[in-house]
């Protein structure tokens, strides 16, 4: 069994994630490398005393360069706020160690250009996280969606959904505010979600015409004041892109204020002959078209635990966040060891830069109430 070992630079929500996913490694069968995190960096002292438990960690550091410079990591993890990507993730591939990047790769497009080339010239190994397609339904709907099942492909939603901005209570976070979440707010939060799955299936859009809203402009601020919040809230993204030489329109959805929604990734894709639907607010339930003549019929198949990268869990178990999360891993440390044989890797640096362009067209759009085209 191989080892590799790797480093968190941002042991916020998603650091900690990882650090859990990699402490029930045993989970997955037949894993030809193992995980072991070795050290974490965070601005915050108070942050890093989570981690102390974790007994693999050896290096807690205040100071990320101080983990760059140490030969115990291999491969780093960064999860930190959209406006310190660019130049973590070009310090990460200068110090030689392979990078697997928070979404939504750099701030905005040039940042993304600039992270491409750089990981170009570094030849590091470099994958940004998206895990929601590793859920077995939505693996269900890309091997349909390859296929010729579905007939004509007349129409697709992808998106993203969840409601915590609905409480005007919240407090601000680095998330509402333009200059550290990126102008394009709730697309470099939520937008990676949605294209991850129609990019991989080449489903590039044309052109977008977007509808942006912005949420409560002021929120507590923590502190007993208010704070400004200025990001772009919730986005609908009208595109066109075209599959086997059709025009098909593809709706994105990215709402951080969708009421009655937590968390809710989903997939619809309806064809002539067939389609599918899938929300993981039904996380084992995925719907299925079928016509044969003029019977049309939707059935409701329950899935189990039938993972992309096989696991100990019984079969007829439910799957949710952790799981994906470790799978999505299992995906980058498998592909970085030439091992994916055909099964579902995470986003390319590529897929990512490509989200960016769609977002840069979306801004445009919303600027000039126009449709755009995207850059490809
Ligand atoms: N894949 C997903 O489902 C998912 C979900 C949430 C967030 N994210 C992404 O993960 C990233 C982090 O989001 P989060 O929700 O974990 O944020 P968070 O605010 O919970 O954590 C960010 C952490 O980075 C630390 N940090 C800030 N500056 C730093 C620096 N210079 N050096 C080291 N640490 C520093 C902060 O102290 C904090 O602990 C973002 O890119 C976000 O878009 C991904």
């Amino acid at each position: 069994m191989k080892t590799v070992k790797v480093g968190i630079i941002g042991g916020g929500l998603m650091g900690r994630e990882v650090a859990s996913a990699f402490a029930r490694w045993c989970a997955l069968k037949d894993m030809p490398v193992t995980p072991v995190l070795t050290a974490v960096a965070d601005v915050s002292p108070a942050v890093l005393e989570w981690f102390r438990a974790l007994p693999s960690v050896t290096l807690l550091t205040t100071d990320y360069h101080e983990m760059l410079a140490s030969p115990e990591v291999d491969v780093v993890y960064v999860a930190v706020p959209h406006h310190l990507h660019e130049s973590i993730y070009l310090d990460v591939l200068k110090a030689g160690k392979d990078l697997f990047a928070e979404k939504p790769f750099g701030i905005d497009l040039p940042a993304a250009r600039r992270i491409v080339d750089a990981g170009k010239t570094s030849g590091r190994f470099v994958r940004c996280s998206s895990e929601f397609p590793f859920f077995p339904a939505a693996q269900r709907i890309i091997k349909a969606c390859c296929g010729e099942g579905m007939g004509r492909i007349l129409e697709i939603h992808s998106g993203f959904h969840h409601s915590s901005d609905l409480d005007a209570t919240k407090p601000a976070n680095w998330k509402r505010l333009s200059a550290i979440c990126g102008e394009g707010g709730v697309l470099n939060d939520l937008g990676m979600h949605a294209l991850h799955v129609p990019l991989r299936l080449g489903w590039k859009p044309r052109s977008v015409y977007a509808q942006l809203q912005k949420g409560y402009p002021q929120r507590p601020d923590g502190k007993g004041g208010m704070s400004s919040c200025d990001t772009w809230d919730n986005a609908m993204l009208h595109t066109w892109v075209s599959i086997g030489g059709s025009d098909v329109p593809m709706r994105l959805e990215m709402k951080r204020l969708a009421p009655g929604e937590t968390n809710s990734w989903f997939l619809t894709v309806l064809g002539t002959e067939g389609g599918m639907r899938y929300s993981t607010t039904e996380p084992k339930t995925l719907y299925t078209f079928r016509r044969a003549g003029k019977d049309q019929a939707w059935e409701r198949t329950v899935l189990g635990f039938d993972m992309p990268f096989a696991t100990i869990t019984g079969g007829i178990f439910e799957p949710g966040f952790p799981d994906i999360m470790q799978q999505m891993w299992a995906a980058y440390l498998l592909e970085r060891e030439g091992q994916l044989n055909g099964r579902f890797g995470c986003v390319t640096p590529e897929e990512a830069l490509a989200s960016h362009e769609v977002f840069a067209a979306a801004l445009a759009s919303q600027a000039g109430n126009s449709v755009n085209e995207v850059r490809w």
